[in-house]
């Protein structure tokens, strides 16, 4: 599939979503406080002035910003997600929140020139090529107060793609290694491998663009950004890696 069609496909599946899909088993409440958990510590040391979501889902996560910063601003491409992020903040009447509708890539025209002491996007980067990612950083770095930063959360590292999908990740806590269970894992890559290549028809799933760990590194030098690579507090997600980028 061309970047084109890919890019059709990502934007068509998320403009009518109203839910972030996390994933069908991590749904409700407690979820999205796990999530927030791991966005809290990511972002521990930010000040807690205002903030920046970028590419915000349903806005649960705005509910929990609302309360420990002091102004919120979020905004997503996807018209049903702004909906009901609005909604839920109407109906918790979230004072300090203001939304938007836009694309990460246009952010300096989307926020209209505010700045910000933190800029957090989870879950996002996924749906952009690394170019694009490029293009919004730097438009995000200029939006950034003193000692403000960029935290780009959840982004699926292309070097963990293969044991990602022979479901490395998968295994149950107390797994034992066994080798009929990697020839197992194996031969499911292979039939996985097979499957798509025979499709005519593009899938999403909640993937869009596993990204190298290095395009960062790249993206933060040339821009002249300072950076830290994270991984996620939760074992499961060692298939997804956090930046946090500074001036
Ligand atoms: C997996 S959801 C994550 C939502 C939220 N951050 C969360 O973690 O619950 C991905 C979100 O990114 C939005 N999105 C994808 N590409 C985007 C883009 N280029 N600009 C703005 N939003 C985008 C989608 O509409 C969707 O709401």
């Amino acid at each position: 599939m061309n970047e084109e069609n890919k890019k059709k496909v990502i934007q068509t599946f998320w403009e009518k979503q109203d839910h972030p899909n996390h994933s069908k088993q991590h749904e409700g409440e407690i979820w999205f406080r796990r999530f927030y958990d791991e966005i809290e510590f990511l972002l521990k040391d930010c000040k807690k002035g205002s903030i920046l979501d970028m590419g915000f889902g349903s806005g649960d996560f705005l509910k929990y910003m609302s309360a420990d910063y002091e102004r919120v601003v979020g905004f997503d491409f996807s018209p049903a997600m702004c909906e009901k992020a609005k909604q839920l903040a109407e109906q918790l009447q979230l004072s300090n929140v203001t939304i938007y509708n836009g694309n990460v890539v246009n952010v300096d025209e989307v926020v209209k020139g505010e700045k910000f002491d933190c800029i957090v996007s989870f879950g996002v980067f996924q749906y952009i090529t690394a170019a694009e990612a490029k293009i919004s950083i730097e438009k995000a770095s200029k939006l950034l107060k003193e000692n403000g930063c960029i935290y780009i959360l959840g982004i699926p590292d292309a070097n963990m793609k293969v044991m990602h999908d022979i479901g490395v990740f998968h295994f149950a806590k107390n797994t034992k290694f066994s080798f009929r269970g990697m020839m197992k894992a194996i031969l499911r890559l292979k039939y996985h491998e097979v499957k798509n290549s025979k499709q005519l028809k593009p899938k999403i799933d909640s993937f869009g663009y596993w990204h190298w760990r290095a395009e960062y590194r790249e993206i933060a030098d040339s821009l002249g950004l300072k950076y830290q690579i994270v991984n996620s507090i939760y074992e499961p997600y060692g298939y997804r890696f956090n930046i946090k980028l500074w001036n």
